[in-house]
């Protein structure tokens, strides 16, 4: 840990991270939430922005930086069409790449977003050989293991966002049926981003009540996935995505031992034996993953988490980089 810990532009006395330049490849509307929320929250003070259509990315930057005066320590706010801004980033978010259309799963982007990531990974290691990769494109679980891939760094600095989402919208959902802060709601969505996640309703508690205890059919019916009804309504997600990666990237400049629900290397845990991504609560910081929780799931959960890992299996085995 400690050589791992030198390799990085890390504080030895606090363990945080000395640089909080981020880069953020893609600045569409994922790509912008994001900057907007890490920059709002002073999660970082200097981003460099990417994307394939200079003069808007050129115009998001401007736009963002006039807003300087109303930050605590300034911004700086760096923007082009290639990768030479991105030097030195502590940490690289990737949300380039196509969105769903209405009723589109996410596993249907994985070809045109893989071709993306080709172009994307390389430049980011070339200029940044030290970051922590953070990637938000769909399929996210599997564009993290390709991003894995394709950047020939150690498995635990190269991480998905995974259904650190998905278990905001349920704590969400849970606060509003219970009346409850959702900052007193706690549960996890775990397996892959998308339509074989796993709510471990076994596990899920309010104000430290086991949901269990108060209703045994908690979570037989109900369904907390509304991706779908936030892209019918407005075409595309974006808010809740970029409050949850700027969670995400404070934790990895910082040395707090925060817990995320994350895509990371799952081989060997939960009887997975395939070499693959999907999300689970992990204790991570500026060294990346740092610990994989062990979760206690009932013999059902365990049945569909191995259900959303054979899902992510048989979309992704075939794949060619
Ligand atoms: P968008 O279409 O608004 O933005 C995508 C941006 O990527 C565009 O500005 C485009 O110019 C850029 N781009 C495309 N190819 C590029 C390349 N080769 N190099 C640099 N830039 C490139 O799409 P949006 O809504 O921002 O979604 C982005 C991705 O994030 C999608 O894959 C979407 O499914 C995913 N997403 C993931 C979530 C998660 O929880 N993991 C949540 C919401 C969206
Ligand atoms: C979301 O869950 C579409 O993956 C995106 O908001």
């Amino acid at each position: 840990l400690a050589e791992q810990i030198a390799s990085f532009h890390v504080n030895p006395q606090t363990g945080n991270i000395i640089t909080d330049k981020v880069t953020i490849v893609g600045a569409g509307q994922v790509g912008m939430a994001c900057a907007f929320a890490i920059m709002a929250q002073g999660v970082s003070h200097h981003l460099a922005l990417v994307d394939m259509q200079e003069d808007k990315v050129k115009g998001e930057a401007l736009d963002l930086e006039h807003s300087s005066a109303f930050v605590r320590g300034g911004l700086k706010v760096e923007a082009s069409s290639t990768y030479e801004v991105t030097h030195s980033s502590s940490v690289c978010v990737v949300t380039a790449g196509a969105r769903q259309r209405e009723g589109e799963s996410r596993l249907n982007l994985l070809q045109r977003n893989v071709e993306i990531f080709k172009g994307i990974i390389p430049e980011l290691v070339k200029h940044s050989p030290d970051c922590l990769l953070l990637i938000v494109s769909n399929p996210v679980d599997i564009l993290t293991w390709v991003a894995w891939k394709l950047s020939g760094l150690p498995k635990e600095r190269v991480i998905g966002s995974g259904t650190n989402l998905d278990s905001s919208r349920l704590r969400t959902f849970m606060s509003q049926r219970l009346g409850v802060a959702a900052t007193n709601c706690h549960g996890y969505i775990i397996g892959e981003h998308g339509d074989s996640s796993v709510p471990v309703w076994s596990s899920m508690t309010a104000c430290g009540v086991r949901l269990r205890d108060l209703n045994p059919k908690a979570g037989m019916k109900d369904d907390p996935e509304n991706a779908y009804d936030v892209i019918k309504a407005k075409g595309y997600t974006s808010w809740a995505i970029g409050m949850s990666v700027a969670q995400v990237v404070r934790t990895l400049l910082r040395n707090e031992s925060n817990t995320h629900v994350l895509s990371v290397h799952a081989k060997g845990l939960h009887d997975i034996d395939e070499d693959m991504y999907l999300a689970l609560p992990t204790i991570a910081g500026p060294v990346g993953v740092q610990k994989i929780i062990a979760l206690q799931l009932t013999k059902d959960e365990e049945a569909q988490l191995q259900k959303s890992a054979q899902t992510l299996w048989e979309t992704a085995k075939d794949l060619k980089l």
